[in-house]
């Protein structure tokens, strides 16, 4: 099936299913200028190659400010209600050298060990969740379960004290269901803002052995994270670690339901005690289907070609994670959902020196919170059509804004 002519990008249809889309502009334009919603144009990239290239290419600067007055003006390139002077600095929006300076920072604090050590936390939390709805017989998996597992996982690692973690699931929830209300969003950004400064100032005072301690006390040859990085980088770790995950669960949910054969595969692996099969299915759904649909803005620094196309000083490239993860140049059957696929090289948590910075901790959530959802609710299933199934709307993020399911009733 040939089209001539590319598909409507970023309707509703297209929300639902943006694959076929994605596959069209890999075969026809692989690097094609689309208007966005916004009305700021900017480059496509879905092949794997050229999305695994300009991800690590340094022409392309994530900094808006300097190189893009297009995205500058749309102000939809950064974090909710931020406008200018109020732009924080984090990671994600800076180059080299501050990047690489703030990023050793964190990375210090951040350690894989440090996660590792959360994971009886994480399958506490994920056990007490299931244990509030397991009994109803019916459940919506994203407000009920893939929604607040992410929220109460990263404050507690943080050091938020548990009496306050609802108020950050409130703000958490106003950004994933903005309430028609103007400013909302913004609103929520400022107030969690507001109480990771005052936070952090109290830590200073008393350290802990928490992740917003350990930032605090993170120093490189004698340079420390300054009170306002620190307050931007555990916010960034909150911002960049909660929809994401929200959406790996979901999402990952929502494609096994949708994949009888595999679900029971893994069911059957997951009975007899193993964990092998449960780490290479959480890999495969999020090539399959991940969260980050298009990584975060990037700008060109100075006029350059990207696959044979003239992309001029200041355009906005969006590299289409989702498209290239798709890319039958790059995986075997990449439509054919494959949860002991090998060689799985996917592009979920970007590449280079951006890399996901959680990508351990996510792992951790999404294993246990698929493994142990599908060991406690043996029948598990969709309560409604799929096909009806409503996706939030969004550049960056793919994900449901329900996933209601019916199971019978355990105490
Ligand atoms: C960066 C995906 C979970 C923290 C990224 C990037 C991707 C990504 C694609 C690169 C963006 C770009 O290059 O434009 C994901 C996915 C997740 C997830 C799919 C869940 C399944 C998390 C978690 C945290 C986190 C749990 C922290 C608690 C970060 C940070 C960055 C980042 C701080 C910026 C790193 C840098 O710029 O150096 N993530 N992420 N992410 N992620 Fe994640």
């Amino acid at each position: 099936m040939q089209r001539s002519e590319c598909p409507q990008l970023f309707g509703r249809e297209f929300g639902a299913d943006p694959y076929p889309a994605y596959a069209w502009l890999r075969e026809n334009a692989p690097v094609y200028k689309a208007e966005l919603p916004s009305g700021v144009a900017a480059w496509l990239v879905t092949r794997y190659a050229d999305a695994r290239a300009a991800l690590a290419d340094p022409r392309l600067s994530k900094n808006p400010d300097r190189h893009s007055a297009a995205a500058h003006h749309s102000g939809r390139v950064g974090i909710p209600g931020e406008r200018g002077a109020n732009v924080m600095t984090h990671l994600l929006n800076i180059d080299p050298p501050d990047h690489t300076r703030l990023r050793r920072l964190v990375a210090k604090a951040f350690t894989p060990r440090r996660v590792a050590a959360f994971e009886p936390r994480v399958r506490e939390l994920t056990a007490g969740l299931i244990a509030s709805f397991a009994g109803r017989g019916e459940a919506d998996l994203i407000h009920d379960f893939a929604f607040p597992l992410p929220i109460y996982a990263i404050c507690d690692m943080l050091g938020v004290p548990r009496e306050d973690q609802d108020d950050f699931r409130d703000w958490a929830g106003m950004m994933l269901h903005p309430s028609g209300k103007r400013g909302g969003v913004g609103r929520s950004v400022k107030r969690m803002r507001a109480y990771l400064g005052d936070l952090i100032h109290r830590k200073r005072a008393d350290l802990g052995d928490d992740l917003i301690s350990e930032l605090i006390r993170a120093s490189d040859d004698g340079e420390h994270l300054s009170e306002d990085e620190a307050a931007a980088m555990s916010f960034i770790l909150l911002f960049a670690g909660f929809e994401t995950t929200v959406n790996l669960i979901g999402n990952g949910l929502y494609t096994l339901l949708r994949h009888p054969a595999e679900l029971a595969d893994l069911r059957r692996s997951l009975a007899a005690g193993e964990e092998e099969l449960l780490a290479s299915a959480v890999e495969e759904l999020l090539r399959f289907d991940g969260p980050v649909e298009l990584a975060t803005w990037r700008f060109a620094r100075e006029p350059l070609e990207l696959g044979g196309q003239r992309v001029a000083a200041g355009d906005p490239v969006l590299v289409v994670l989702a498209g290239a993860d798709r890319d039958p140049r790059r995986f075997a059957r990449p439509d054919v959902l494959d949860l002991r696929r090998r060689d799985n090289q996917h592009l979920g948590y970007g590449h280079g020196i951006h890399y996901c910075l959680g990508a351990p901790l996510a792992r951790l959530e999404g294993r246990a919170a698929i493994g142990m959802l599908l060991s406690a609710l043996p029948d598990l299933r969709p309560a409604v059509d799929p096909d009806e199934l409503r996706w939030r709307g969004g550049l960056i993020m793919r994900g449901l804004r329900s996933l209601p399911v019916q199971f019978t009733p355990s105490h």
